[in-house]
Parts: C-alpha cells; sequence; structure tokens
C-alpha cells in the first residue's frame, strides 16, 4: 500500500517527542514530508531545537524542520515548562543535534508542499497550537485546502480543561487560529483530553518503555518520569498522559479510536471559556460537524502499538 505522506507540525514538548518517534518508527506506512515548528510548551527557538534534536535520536538527520509562528495570532506567547521542563524535552541527557533547520520558514514550506504535491495527497498532524495552520489559511486559502485531512491533538469535550476550567493547552493559546482552522473546511479529525486522559504512561507503562532499552525508549522514558510528579501533585495521575501521539496512532491504527461527526466551536471571547472547544456531541443544532470527534481509545492497543514501533527505533 502507497505510504501516506505527512506534515508534523510541533511544538516539542515531551508527547510531541512520542509522537514524532512514532512517526519515525512506522516507514512503511508513512513519510514525514516536513516537520513545521511553532511555539507551544517552549518559545520557538527551544521547540526548533527540541525537533531536531528528537530527529536526531531517531536517526534522522536528513529530517527537514522549519521554524514557524513565534507567537500566536494576537496574544502573548506562553508556555508549559511546568509539565515539559524548561527545555521542553526535559529528562534525559541529550546531545545537541548536528544539523540545522531549513532556512525556508513553515509558512512558505506548507504553502509549496501543499503545490507541489497533488491534491489530497498530505496529511497535517497538528500537536501544538494551530497558529501555523490558520496563517497558511489566511494566506492561501485555496492551497490550504488541498490537504487530505488535519489530525489534530486539541480540545475537550467533557474533559474540561487543562489550563482552564474550559480549555485545553494548544486550542487555549491561540484560540483564534483554531477557530480559523475549525471554520475552515478542511477535513479534520480531533483528538481531545477524553481521549488522551485514558492513556497515562504509569509506572508500569514507563518500565515497559525503559526494558525496549534503545536510546528513544530510554530517552522518552526518561521524559515521562521526569514529569510524572508533576501531574501526580496537580492531576492525581500516575503518569504523564501521551496526548500527541494519538494522532500518528490514528494513521496507523484507526480502529483503535471512536468517535463521530460533530460540529465544534471554539469559544474566543469570553473572559472565563476562551479557548473552549464547544463539541455538539448529541447533535442539538444544525450546525455543520466540522469534525471527526474521537472519545474512547483501546488503551492496551495503543500502548502495544507504541513500544512495538519504538523497538524499532536506534
Ligand atoms: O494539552 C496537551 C497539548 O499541549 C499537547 O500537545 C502538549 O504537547 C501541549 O502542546
Ligand atoms: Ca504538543
Amino acid at each position: 500500500m502507497a505510504r501516506r505522506k505527512i506534515i508534523i507540525d510541533t511544538d516539542p514538548g515531551q508527547d510531541d517527542t512520542a509522537a514524532i518517534m512514532l512517526a519515525f518508527a512506522s516507514k512503511d506506512e508513512l513519510e514525514v514530508v516536513g516537520l513545521t515548528v511553532v511555539s507551544g510548551n517552549v518559545p520557538i527557538n527551544q521547540t526548533v531545537a527540541n525537533t531536531l534534536t528528537v530527529c536526531e535520536l531517531c536517526g534522522e538527520r536528513d529530517a527537514k524542520v522549519y521554524p514557524g509562528a513565534s507567537n500566536p495570532l494576537i496574544r502573548p506567547a506562553v508556555t508549559a515548562t511546568q509539565s515539559h521542563g524548561k527545555s521542553g524535552i526535559e529528562g534525559p541527557e541529550l546531545p545537541a543535534p548536528s544539523f540545522a533547520a531549513q532556512d525556508q520558514q513553515a509558512l512558505e514550506f506548507l504553502r509549496e508542499a501543499l503545490t507541489l504535491e497533488a491534491e489530497g495527497e498530505l496529511t497535517v498532524c497538528c500537536l501544538g497550537p494551530l497558529t501555523n495552520i490558520a496563517r497558511l489559511i489566511l494566506e492561501a486559502p485555496e492551497t490550504a485546502k488541498r490537504m487530505r485531512e488535519i489530525v489534530l491533538m486539541g480540545g475537550s469535550y467533557a474533559a474540561g480543561g487543562n489550563v482552564s476550567p474550559a480549555a485545553e493547552f494548544n486550542i487555549h493559546t491561540d484560540p483564534e487560529a483554531a477557530d480559523i482552522v475549525f471554520r475552515s473546511g478542511i477535513p479534520i479529525v480531533m483528538m481531545p483530553l477524553d481521549v488522551t486522559y485514558q492513556l497515562v504512561a504509569n509506572k508500569e507503562r514507563q518500565e515497559k518503555l525503559f526494558s525496549v532499552s534503545n536510546r528513544c525508549s530510554t530517552a522518552l522514558a526518561e521524559m515521562i518520569a521526569f514529569s510524572t510528579p508533576h501531574y501526580k501533585r496537580k492531576y492525581g495521575f500516575e503518569g504523564r498522559p501521551l496526548h500527541d501521539p494519538t494522532t500518528v496512532a490514528y494513521l496507523l491504527k484507526p480502529e483503535l479510536f471512536t468517535g463521530r461527526s460533530c460540529n465544534v466551536v471554539v469559544e474566543t471571547k469570553s473572559d472565563v471559556s476562551v479557548g473552549m472547544t464547544v463539541v455538539d456531541w448529541l447533535n442539538t443544532t444544525d450546525r455543520r460537524k466540522n469534525a471527526y470527534v474521537m472519545r474512547s481509545v483501546n488503551v492496551d492497543g495503543f500502548f502495544e502499538l507504541l513500544f512495538a514501533r519504538l523497538a524499532k527505533l536506534p
């Protein structure tokens, strides 16, 4: 079967690291055409450096990494160092990357790739705030619509928020960008906190990761071990939830997930609930069903896939 061409839009990020590793460990199914970077968990210079570091860890020194937005569309940048550590991939001691990011910026790369590739050929996995994608839609809407689909980690339905009572970090950081993406008409698969909170990398799973014992799985296990006390203190979790790799796992084994087409609206005005994804799960309105919202996941199946694939990495 032809490999699926993907672009990963990312803000590494410990769980972004898991997603990037899973993608590079799945070359029979996925071709990573490029990685576009956005500020999010840590500022843009650090997310670019982290993306290069993680690619290097995977042995992917030819990976094409494109720097993107350093700030949200209109709001000041925020970070999530409390859960990812100061570097954003805190935990392991990792060598500095031996290769550089591309000179071309993310927006130009996205435009070029979507123009050169056949329509419906490119899937974009969005793992951070949606600023890069929103800018593309604003500047080149017809080019943006050439995407096959966007598979994004973000938002929540009934799980509430993780950075406010109502909002999840990726959406909350740039709600205006998320609103543009959800209104764009581009097919969207949404992996909300309702799914990703089921995927806690607890002690047993961390040990399993360590037992895979290659540099990638060990580095990821050390990242997760680093942030486990934060998740225990703040949320009462026994480990870090693995949010972002759900997007890549969906591309590899969609049957692991179940959801339904819904209308999703992003709140951009309210001071109380800005960044909230209002998911019409029960179809109470006649608003367009603009996203396929996942609600449940085969937890054991997800971790079996992750461990098996990570075992293929260096
Ligand atoms: O809320 C979780 C999301 O925010 C994940 O993508 C994590 O990496 C952070 O970016
Ligand atoms: Ca992320």
